[in-house]
């Protein structure tokens, strides 16, 4: 029991009301400050960056001169051949470490062995079932620690395999798979060969795989018979199969066995991770990669329906990912820490602060498989305390879900191992802060509110655990060489307080080096709009600390869950049903998504609303594309409502969802023309 130590937090860390807090949000009323704790640093073996006074020296070094910033920080990675110039910037294409050679998988694993330290656990896992539990003893779970070493053979082992395959330098590799260890060793083994990997979610749909594939020009599927969720299997093979259908150039799949379920089996392409691998040597020499090669594709939804292929180099995502994840963590090897990010590896979050930028800092990272509420509402209390986990990552609406569960579940478990909290994926709301910070965190550890994109590859605004006073709502201030702004569409910097366009001026190691084959859609979405800068795509505001409120998409993305989705891709996805004319989908608030996903849709002749067709159209979206983008809300129209020039009044939409209680009135047709009429001056 630990509730003893919840003390409200202006006992603990002497919360005071800041001065003229204007301008905030509504749903963002909050001025409190949380002072870093000066004891912070010993608690976790020395803090990397002790004060804003240090934040604030190093951070002016990092814009006035990055490219000594980087050079000096890259030179602690091992790399084959060095660079010969750290950046070369032709807007709006960077290169790092410009001729470096390096193998990623190398810094993340070889170098420990090599520095003797294979025997330490580099990921710890957890499987979801919970094992035979018998009256008298605690349940059982299945564990896994993988040390270095055993990451060096398994990793090696299958890049042997991915080779024997045909695999090459530059080939994509596409990993369709739970959370199983060995998605991060067949990441790290594409790394290795110097392969790419495209990693889809296993919340996708099979159409969603056939988009991926084919864009990506991957040959190859690497897959696991099933996944369990909360106790059943998702048919992750079977998915596969049904994709396969339409991708003929695919030659090799990959099955992992997981959940034993029965798969249909092809002979021509079907083979089994256990077969290949127990043939395969367990020597592998990394590949010398420059540091501009592929490391990974990762697909994100934009604007159009088409998700878009963000690509990702080695050389300077190795050495961002790494940075950010020891600084803002404050990552220390060899003080028991262990560090869990709750993020599926489908995610970017999975990518960067689960696999490539943890293992460098060799600090074990912990994978769990499975649901928060499997078997029990308790599930991630009982992990932290049973693994006595340190450093603890997770989304605004896993928090909100939790509350809602009751206080009663974390209470239940001894929390006191945890240093550092982190939030990422959305802005996350006052209420959720303070819960968090006082009922897992007791008060004492720092949050840090990381605000980061697919795009950038790692995080660019955030609190420094040892250093920066923290305001609940606020993800504060920008990390070493992030050059943020708000400006107007001119790139004119704007008034503290005053909201507009999240831009970027600067080069980052880490961000995005394009989006895969679509050279226009990279100008167009990210350097058109204000001219010379990346637009994130989010609207925000600083206050007049300096510290950034990230207020939403300015475009049509929403943010459901903390994960991306287009609207438009929901929109296509009602449109490909024989009943459906017509078909628009907004963002509409939601208490535990943040945004929840509404639907309006006109019909075809012959069909008429009913409840049946509801529920067909919204399991509809949820074959298409997967369970993440079923509508929340789903609304028949006579016909959507649109301005004289054609235009869906989308703001109206959003209104008129947000505006009614969504369980009523389902199955009637409704007609916004004259809504739409009184609007049309405003949209
Ligand atoms: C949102 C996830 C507020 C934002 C790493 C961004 C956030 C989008 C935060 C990227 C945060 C992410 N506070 N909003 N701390 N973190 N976002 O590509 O709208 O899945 O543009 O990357 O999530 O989502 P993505």
């Amino acid at each position: 029991m630990r509730s003893d130590e919840a003390r409200p937090a202006d006992q603990t860390i002497g919360a005071r009301s800041a001065s003229a807090e204007t301008g905030i949000e509504s749903h963002l009323h909050e001025s409190r400050i949380f002072e870093a704790r000066k004891d912070f640093g010993a608690s976790v073996g020395g803090a990397y960056v002790r004060n804003l006074k240090e934040y604030r020296a190093r951070f002016k070094r990092s814009i006035e001169d990055p490219e000594g910033f980087w050079g000096e920080i890259a030179r602690q990675f091992d790399w084959f051949q060095p660079w010969t110039k750290v950046l070369q910037w032709d807007l709006p294409d960077a290169q790092w470490f410009v001729g470096g050679k390096t193998n990623i998988c190398h810094n993340c694993i070889d170098r420990q062995v090599l520095q003797g330290h294979g025997n330490e656990v580099a990921i710890v896992w957890e499987g979801e079932p919970e094992l035979t539990r018998d009256a008298a003893s605690a349940p059982r779970f299945e564990v896994r620690h993988l040390t270095y070493s055993d990451l060096l053979a398994e990793v090696s082992a299958f890049a042997n395999v991915l080779k024997s395959l045909g695999v090459r330098k530059g080939d994509v590799v596409t990993l369709y798979m739970g959370m199983v260890p060995e998605l991060a060793i067949a990441m790290l083994a594409c790394a290795r060969i110097g392969a790419a990997h495209s990693v889809i979610f296993g919340g996708f749909a099979a159409a969603a795989i056939v988009d991926r594939v084919q864009d990506a020009g991957s040959k190859i599927i690497v897959t696991c018979d099933g996944a369990w969720r909360r106790g059943s299997i998702v048919p992750l093979k079977a998915n596969v199969d049904a994709a396969c259908e339409q991708l003929p150039d695919v030659r090799h799949v990959i099955t992992l066995r997981r959940t034993k379920n029965d798969v249909t089996w092809f002979a021509e392409r079907d083979h089994w991770w256990h077969d290949l691998t127990r043939a395969a040597s367990r020597d592998c020499p990394c590949e010398w990669c420059d540091s501009e090669d592929l490391l990974y594709l990762l697909y994100t939804s934009g604007s159009t329906g088409k998700p878009k292929g963000i690509r990702h180099t080695t050389g300077g995502y190795m050495v961002y990912t790494a940075t950010t994840a020891k600084e803002v963590f404050n990552l220390v090897p060899g003080h028991g820490q262990l560090y869990w990010a709750t993020a599926d590896i489908g995610w970017v979050t999975g990518h960067s602060y689960v696999v490539y930028g943890m293992l460098p800092n060799r600090v074990p990272s912990l994978m769990y498989e499975g649901a928060p509420n499997a078997p029990a509402e308790d599930r991630f209390w009982d992990i932290i305390e049973r693994h006595r986990v340190t450093h603890f990552y997770t989304a605004p609406t896993a928090i909100r879900a939790f509350m809602k569960w009751g206080n009663e579940h974390p209470l239940k478990h001894n929390l006191t191992s945890l240093k550092v909290l982190g939030s990422v994926g959305e802005p996350i709301n006052p209420e959720a802060w303070m819960w968090y910070y006082q009922t897992i965190g007791g008060g004492r550890c720092p949050i840090v509110d990381t605000w980061w994109q697919t795009e950038t590859g790692g995080h660019m605004i955030t609190p420094l655990p040892a250093a920066t006073p923290l305001v609940p709502g606020s993800c504060t201030l920008p990390f070493f060489g992030v050059d943020a702004a708000i400006v107007n569409e001119k790139g004119e910097e704007q008034p503290p307080n005053t909201g507009g366009l999240l831009v970027i001026r600067k080069p980052w190691p880490s961000m995005l080096r394009g989006i895969h084959g679509d050279r226009e859609r990279y100008i167009d979405t990210y350097w058109s709009r204000v001219p010379g800068m990346y637009l994130a795509g989010d609207g925000a505001r600083r206050d007049e600390r300096g510290y950034f409120w990230i207020m939403g998409r300015i475009d049509d993305v929403i943010n459901v869950s903390g994960h991306r989705l287009g609207t438009m891709e929901v929109e296509s996805a009602l449109v490909a049903h024989d009943a459906v004319v017509e078909a628009a989908v907004v963002g509409v608030p939601h208490e535990i998504k943040g945004t929840g996903v509404a639907a309006f849709v006109t019909l075809g002749p012959g069909f008429t609303p009913s409840e049946a067709l509801r529920k067909d159209l919204i399991e509809h979206v949820g074959k298409e594309i997967g369970a993440i983008a079923k509508p929340d809300m789903l609304r028949f129209t006579q016909t959507l409502p649109k301005t004289r020039s054609g235009k869906i009044m989308r703001r109206l939409l959003r209104d008129i969802a947000a505006g009614r209680d969504t369980r009523q009135d389902t199955t009637t047709l409704e007609d916004f023309t004259v809504l739409a009429k009184l609007r049309e001056s405003d949209e």
